[in-house]
């Protein structure tokens, strides 16, 4: 038994800030950004929750499947950026589009968090556990950045989307998982207040310590490295290598990462999806966006490999082979 992909679907708010908004806001260029980052605009959530971004991609991928939300068994949202402490962001999802025979809870893996959650719903699925699972990855992260830091306001963005797994008997759909993490550098990427080790207080807002702080630099060295050799064994499991592969769908988190990764395992021109140009770094939701929008637009098809994988805070990272 197999998990196959059998849907996908996705929301994008409809606010856009492009880089020359930015410009009014910080120090910054239009000039810098694209050519550190490769990002043009993103979407902004103005007055809505990340379940609220969450169920639209839910509601696009049962439009885009043959089941209804009343069929659904296992809900997984992953975020970190949840509509509130407790509840878990699911179970706002799950009232939302009705899917009350689910069982429903978050997964947080930081941008590797779709990935985290697709191998929970693959094990749930291959166990027989579960006749289905609807995997999204939706995040608000504007709500979490600090609007004044030109190191880290430029590059996120927000949005939702998410696939829905059933099982086959054939030789298709996650072919291999393999995920990672290394609490070592939980510096790297964090948001330090508010939590049980800071609590709310108004100090912690004043110095800013409720938005995200990263080194970007040091992560970026460590992407470039750990996206190469988790690809690598995913591949091994599936016994295939990079010339299997008709696309490679990555963690949308700069696009020099993702250019870097293709030239070092020479993955050939135009095999990785881009979608950062128009969505920033969109965290848990970025590589459900950008497979999304490659099935959409007729890119992948049935029978291609698909070589997905992530890079996150702090440190997570993972690679998955899909036979489409
Ligand atoms: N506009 C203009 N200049 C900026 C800027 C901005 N928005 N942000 C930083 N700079 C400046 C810095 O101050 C620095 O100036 P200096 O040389 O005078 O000190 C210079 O640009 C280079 O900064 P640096 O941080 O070394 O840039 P970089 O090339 O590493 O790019 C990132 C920064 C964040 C785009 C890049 O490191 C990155 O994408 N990292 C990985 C992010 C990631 O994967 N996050 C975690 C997983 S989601």
């Amino acid at each position: 038994m197999k998990a196959k992909i059998t849907a996908t679907g996705a929301y994008l708010p409809e606010k856009i800030l492009t880089n020359f908004d930015l410009e009014k806001m910080v120090d910054t260029s239009d000039e810098w950004i694209r050519q550190r980052t490769g990002i043009e605009l993103r979407h902004i959530a103005e007055n809505q929750p990340t379940s609220e971004l969450a169920a639209n991609a839910a509601e696009d991928i049962l439009a885009n499947s043959s089941i209804s939300a009343s069929d659904i068994d296992l809900l997984l949202v992953a975020t970190v950026t949840p509509d509130q402490p407790l509840p878990a962001t699911a179970i706002f999802v799950q009232e939302e589009i009705g899917a009350y025979n689910a069982f429903t809870f978050d997964v947080n893996a930081a941008c590797s968090g779709f990935m985290y959650a697709l191998s929970i719903a693959n094990a749930y699925i291959v166990s027989g556990m579960v006749k289905n699972a609807m995997v999204i990855g939706a995040e608000t992260m504007s709500k979490i950045i600090d609007w004044s830091d030109r190191s880290t306001c430029v590059i996120f963005g927000d949005g939702a989307a998410g696939v829905l797994l059933e099982p086959t008997e054939e030789d298709e759909g996650v072919l291999s998982v393999v995920l990672h993490s290394d609490g070592r550098y939980s510096d790297l990427m964090r948001v330090p207040a508010p939590g049980s080790r800071i609590p709310c207080s108004k100090k912690v807002i004043d110095d800013r310590d409720i938005y995200v702080k990263m080194k970007g630099n040091e992560t970026f060295k460590l992407a470039l490295r750990n996206i190469v050799s988790v690809s690598k064994e995913a591949l091994d499991l599936a016994k295939m290598d990079f010339s299997d592969v008709n696309w490679m769908v990555s963690h949308q988190a700069n696009r020099r990462i993702i250019d870097g990764v293709a030239k070092r395992v020479n993955l050939g021109e135009g095999k990785a999806i881009v979608t950062i140009d128009r969505h920033g770094n969109t965290a848990a939701a970025s590589i459900p966006l950008a497979l999304d929008w490659a099935v959409k637009t007729g890119k992948i098809k049935k029978g291609d490999i698909v070589l997905l994988n992530s890079f996150g805070a702090s440190l997570t990272w993972s690679a998955a082979v899909v036979r489409w």
